[in-house]
C-alpha cells in the first residue's frame, strides 16, 4: 500500500467517524501498537475507533475499497499477539471500545446482551446487579472487553463448571469482511436452524469477521461460596484431590487450579503477598458455590478426608469473602508477578486431567536436560486440564526451542499447544506443526471464504500466504 493510499484512507476515515473516532498522533496510538507485555511491538497506520456497528461496517468497507488491513482490537489483554498490528505503519488498529452499551439483562431468561466494547467486569458486576452470574471469569476481567473475550473464545478460572466462552455465546452479531452485518443476537437456549455460524468467529481472533455485540448466558448466582487452600505432596495427590472433590461437591466445584512452589515464590518476591500455607511444593486453590446451604461442611469433610489420606499436608478454608479474596491474589498476582521477574516463554497447554502429573515431570525432566539454567512456573486450571507452563529463561536460551520441547511433551500426551489464549501471533508456526495437514488447509478454506482479500487481521491464528 503506498503512502498516498495510505493518507487518502486516513482523510476518509476521519471523515466518516469524526475527531473522536480517529487516533492518528504517535503517542495516541501507541497503547495500541503494542501488547500489554510488550512482546509484539508493531506500528499502526491510524487507529479507527468507531461508536456504532454501523461505523464499524463503514470502516470495514472504507479499508477494504483501500486493500488496507484491519486489526481489531478489543482491551489488548491477549497473550499471543492476537490483537496488535505489524510493523508496516499500513494497518489500521479497529478498537472496538467505544462500544460500550449492555442492551440487555434478562434475568429470568438468563441472558445479557453487550456490546463488544463493554468492559468484561461492568458486564459481570449487571448481571450481579441482577441477582444473576456471568461466568467467564478471568485475571484481566477489569481491562478485557466482551468482544475480544468472545473473538478469542476465552477460558479462565471458571471453565470446569460453566465451560469455554463458546458454550456462554448464546447469540452474535458480525461485521463481515465486505462490511455488511449480520444480526444473529438471537437470545435463545435452543437454536438448531441451520449452520450455527456464530461459532465460526468465535475463537477466530478476528480474522474472519468483526465482533460487534454478542448475547452471552447468565447462570444463577449461587448464595455460598467455600475457597479452601491445600498443600499438597505432588500433581498426582492433587489429581486424587479433584476425584475427591469431585465425588463429594462436584455439582459445586466452580474453579480447581493447580499452584507450584516457584509460583508462589515470584507472588512473595513480586506482589507481597505470602500464602498461609507456606510456599514449598505444591498447592490447590478449590472454589465451591451452590445456592444450596452445606456447601461450607461438606468442603470441611474435603479437607478432612484429604489429609486423613496424605493428598493434603495442609489446608485453610476461608472464613470469609475477604479471606476468600486474598487466596486468589495468591493465584491471580501469578502473571504479573512472572512479568517482572524476567523474560518467561509462556505456555497454555491442554492435557487430558489425568496426564497432568506426568506431562509435568516429563516435561520437567526434558527441560532439566535439555535447557538447563531455565526456571518453571507451572501453574493453571488443573480441572479442565489447562496448565500455563511458563518458562522462565535467560539471554542464553531460544524461546523457540524451548517452546519445541515443551510442546513435544504436550504431543506425546495428546493435548493441545493452546488451551485457552489462542493462537494470535505468537503461535502461528506451532500450530502449523501440531495440527494435521487437512485441518489446516480446511482453516485455510474457512479463511479464504470468509475473507478473501486477507484484509481481516492477516498473519493471526494462520501464516500469511
Ligand atoms: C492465567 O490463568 O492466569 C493466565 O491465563 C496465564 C498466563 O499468564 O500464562
Ligand atoms: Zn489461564
Amino acid at each position: 500500500m503506498s503512502r498516498e493510499t495510505t493518507q487518502a484512507l486516513i482523510e476518509r476515515l476521519g471523515q466518516r467517524l469524526g475527531p473522536a473516532g480517529l487516533l492518528t498522533a504517535e503517542s495516541d496510538v501507541a497503547p495500541f501498537a503494542i501488547d500489554w507485555r510488550r512482546l509484539f511491538p508493531g506500528r499502526p497506520a491510524c487507529v479507527a475507533r468507531p461508536g456504532s456497528t454501523a461505523e464499524v461496517a463503514a470502516v470495514v468497507r472504507l479499508c477494504r475499497e483501500a486493500g488496507a488491513a484491519l486489526v481489531p482490537q478489543g482491551g489488548n489483554t491477549g497473550l499471543a499477539g492476537g490483537a496488535v498490528p505489524d510493523g508496516s505503519g499500513t494497518q489500521v488498529v479497529l478498537s472496538l471500545a467505544r462500544m460500550t452499551a449492555i442492551r440487555g439483562v434478562d434475568p429470568v431468561g438468563l441472558t445479557l446482551t453487550a456490546e463488544a466494547g463493554c468492559v468484561l467486569k461492568v458486564a459481570q458486576d449487571a448481571a450481579a446487579a441482577a441477582g444473576r452470574l456471568l461466568p467467564v471469569s478471568f485475571a484481566a476481567e477489569g481491562s478485557a472487553l466482551v468482544g475480544g473475550v468472545v473473538a478469542t473464545n476465552a477460558g479462565g478460572i471458571n471453565v470446569v463448571r460453566y465451560g469455554m466462552t463458546r458454550g456462554l455465546v448464546l447469540g452474535l452479531e458480525v461485521v463481515l469482511a465486505d462490511g455488511e452485518v449480520v444480526d444473529g443476537l438471537r437470545a435463545l437456549r435452543k437454536d438448531n436452524a441451520g449452520y450455527d455460524w456464530k461459532q465460526l468467529f468465535i475463537g477466530s481472533e478476528g480474522t474472519l469477521g468483526v465482533v460487534t455485540a454478542a448475547v452471552l448466558r447468565l447462570a444463577a448466582r449461587p448464595r455460598h461460596a467455600a475457597t479452601a487452600l491445600l498443600a499438597v505432596p505432588d500433581p498426582a495427590a492433587a489429581l486424587r484431590l479433584l476425584t475427591l472433590a469431585q465425588e463429594e461437591v462436584g455439582d459445586s466445584i466452580q474453579a480447581f487450579e493447580l499452584i507450584s512452589g516457584p509460583s508462589l515464590g515470584l507472588v512473595a518476591k513480586h506482589a507481597g503477598l505470602r500464602s498461609p500455607i507456606g510456599e514449598a511444593g505444591w498447592s490447590v486453590l478449590i472454589e465451591a458455590a451452590s445456592s444450596l446451604p452445606g456447601l461450607r461442611d461438606a468442603m470441611e469433610a474435603v479437607l478432612a478426608t484429604a489429609l486423613e489420606r496424605g493428598d493434603a499436608v495442609d489446608g485453610v478454608l476461608a472464613e470469609s469473602g475477604r479471606q476468600a479474596a486474598d487466596l486468589w491474589a495468591l493465584r491471580e498476582s501469578i502473571t504479573e508477578s512472572e512479568a517482572r521477574e524476567g523474560t518467561s516463554v509462556k505456555h497454555d497447554v491442554s492435557v487430558p486431567i489425568t496426564a497432568i502429573p506426568d506431562f509435568l515431570e516429563e516435561a520437567g525432566r526434558v527441560l532439566a536436560a535439555q535447557a538447563p539454567g531455565t526456571r518453571v512456573n507451572a501453574f493453571g486450571h488443573m480441572g479442565d486440564g489447562n496448565i500455563h507452563y511458563n518458562v522462565l529463561i535467560g539471554p542464553e536460551h531460544a524461546a523457540g526451542t524451548i517452546n519445541r520441547l515443551v510442546h513435544g511433551v504436550v504431543d506425546r500426551h495428546a493435548g493441545s499447544i493452546s488451551a485457552e489464549h489462542g493462537i494470535g501471533q505468537y503461535r502461528v508456526d506451532e500450530l502449523v506443526r501440531h495440527r494435521h495437514p487437512a485441518e489446516i488447509a480446511l482453516a485455510r478454506r474457512i479463511k479464504a471464504a470468509l475473507d478473501p482479500d486477507g484484509l481481516l487481521n492477516p498473519g493471526k491464528v494462520l501464516a500469511r500466504d
